[in-house]
C-alpha cells in the first residue's frame, strides 16, 4: 500500500474554498495532485446522494470546504451542510466505512494556504485509511 495515491473529491463552494483553491494555484503552492475540485455555488447545495455517489463511483475520500461560518453568502448554507456531513459521516459508518473520510472545513477566500493545507491533511488521512472498501469492491469486480 506504500504507493496508493487516494483519489479525493473536494465540494468546494464558490465564493470561498474555489476562491481558496483558486489563490493556491496562483501562488503556485505545492498540494497533493490527487484531489478533484468540484465548485457549487455554495456547500448548501451539497446533497448527500452527491457524497454517496463519489464513494460508489470508487472516491476514497470527500472534502466540504465552505465559507467560515457566518460568513456564508446564502446566510446559513454552510451550517446545513455541515449537519448533512455529519449525517452522511453516521452513514458511512453504519454501511462499514470509515467516517474519516468525509470531512467538512470552514475557509475564506483569501486563504489558499489554508486550502493547501486542508489537501494535505485529507491526503494524509486517506493514505492512512488505505483505499475506500468501496473502490476495492470495484477492482476486484472489473
Ligand atoms: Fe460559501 Fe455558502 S456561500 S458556503
Amino acid at each position: 500500500m506504500d504507493n496508493f495515491e487516494p483519489k479525493i473529491l473536494a465540494l468546494c463552494c464558490h465564493y470561498c474554498a474555489y476562491a481558496a483553491a483558486d489563490l493556491a494555484g496562483s501562488m503556485r503552492l505545492q498540494y497533493p495532485a490527487n484531489v478533484r475540485v468540484l465548485r457549487l455555488p455554495c456547500t448548501g447545495k451539497v446533497d448527500p446522494s452527491y457524497i454517496m455517489t463519489a464513494f460508489e463511483m470508487g472516491i476514497d475520500g470527500v472534502l466540504v470546504a465552505g465559507c467560515l461560518e457566518g460568513g456564508c453568502h446564502f446566510q446559513e448554507g454552510n451550517l446545513r451542510a455541515k449537519k448533512r456531513v455529519g449525517l452522511v459521516r453516521d452513514m458511512l459508518e453504519e454501511a462499514g466505512i470509515e467516517k474519516d473520510r468525509l470531512e467538512m472545513f470552514n475557509l475564506s477566500s483569501a486563504e489558499g494556504p489554508r486550502f493547501a493545507e486542508i489537501v494535505g491533511i485529507m491526503t494524509e488521512r486517506i493514505k492512512k485509511l488505505g483505499p475506500s472498501p468501496l473502490r476495492r469492491k470495484l477492482e476486484v469486480s472489473v
